[in-house]
């Protein structure tokens, strides 16, 4: 029964909310085998065997909001905060040029202390600096024209997940304050706005139901986003979630598989939560149907301070060590990592 839903979805690249449920509950390690064929087949036919990579920029982990699975929610009173200056943001970029990356992704927690004025004038300052590079912002929801700022200073591309979509279960994963309408409007007018607009879910953060999943896969359907960026949840011991269970790196595979199908051409990051909670995460991913790693340019001395999560991927090692690493891993289960851009070939 599963491998014809796997088979229709990939036909029609559509399910209804009960069959989506009914695929991501009754899996099988048997339909997921089956599923994860079809993905890494439709992969190699849009992308081949490339992975992209994308320089990540993780420039303040002060944050305004209290997202209860993030380790850098503003309640968290043990994160030692910093905040990159536009110097050391630049120098991320021509350090990270050199390498070999032509995408930068400038990843922060909400802080104020970015206005407009000044991101808008980082943002400037990489796009005059590097002009063959994409520049790629993640960082939380803002108001429309301060994403329309952002924009026309340079920007190409945004990462906002949106988390889950059902609304009851957003509010049991965040504050009062945040509101699953209010960050899908958000994506919307990034959408509207021009940008190739990225978003994503946890896998197995608590309380998620198939239904949720089902939900999300609908969404991503109604946005057709550019990318889609999901990684398992990881427990952060100074959360309120310390003591909840993580999602699977079974489920997340799933998952990827069924976006692959749904998205052909969309850009799907291999995340560093995949590659943090089991040993060859990323390179699974990969096999699963992602094409793109982002792996930290961040200075070393910042990396272990911008803990989403317990036991994170690379904190500790130099920007030219880990793609070194990273590109030895691509390189034996087949695929290499190229320079370019790597736009969406979904648009
Ligand atoms: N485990 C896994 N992913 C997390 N994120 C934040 N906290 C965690 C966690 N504990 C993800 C969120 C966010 C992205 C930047 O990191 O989905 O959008």
């Amino acid at each position: 029964m599963s491998t014809k839903l796997i088979d229709k979805l990939e036909r029609d690249r559509s399910l209804t909310r009960e069959e989506w449920t009914e695929l991501i509950r009754n899996r099988t390690p048997s339909t997921a085998g089956y599923l994860l064929e079809r993905s890494q087949e439709i992969r190699i036919r849009h992308y081949g065997h490339d992975v992209y990579i994308r320089g990540l920029i993780e420039f303040t982990n002060y944050c305004k909001n209290d997202c209860y699975y993030c380790g850098i929610r503003k309640g968290n009173h043990n994160a030692d905060r910093y905040r990159l200056s536009k110097e050391d943001i630049l120098n991320c970029c021509a350090q990270g040029y050199e390498l070999g990356f032509r995408t930068f992704v400038l990843q922060g927690g909400e802080d104020g202390w970015y206005t407009d004025e000044r991101l808008a004038d980082i943002v400037a300052s990489i796009r005059s600096g590097w002009p063959d590079c994409a520049i790629t912002l993640s960082a939380g929801e803002r108001s429309r024209e301060s994403y329309r700022i952002l924009r026309e200073a340079g920007a190409d591309r945004y990462l906002l997940r949106h988390e889950t979509y059902d609304s009851r279960h957003y509010g049991m994963l965040h504050p009062p304050a945040l509101s699953a309408e209010h960050r899908r409007k958000c994506l919307w007018d990034l959408k509207d706005l021009g940008y190739q607009v990225g978003t994503g879910f946890m896998v197995g953060s608590p309380f998620q139901t198939p239904e949720n999943l089902a939900d999300d896969m609908l969404f991503l359907t109604e946005l057709n986003p550019q990318m889609v960026g999901i990684g398992p949840f990881i427990p952060h011991h100074d959360t309120p979630f310390a003591d909840r269970k993580a999602g699977t790196p079974e489920l997340t595979l799933f998952m990827l598989g069924l976006i692959r199908l749904l998205l052909p051409k969309a850009l799907l990051p291999s995340t560093t939560a995949l590659g943090s909670i089991i040993p060859n995460g990323r390179e699974q991913g990969i096999l699963a149907g992602a094409n793109v790693v982002m792996p930290n340019l961040s200075p070393a001395q910042f990396r272990e301070k911008y803990l989403l999560y317990d036991n994170k991927l690379c904190t500790g090692s130099e920007a030219a060590e880990s793609l070194r690493d990273l590109k030895a891993r691509m390189e034996s289960i087949g695929y290499h990592v190229t320079v370019a851009r790597g736009d969406s070939l979904n648009r």
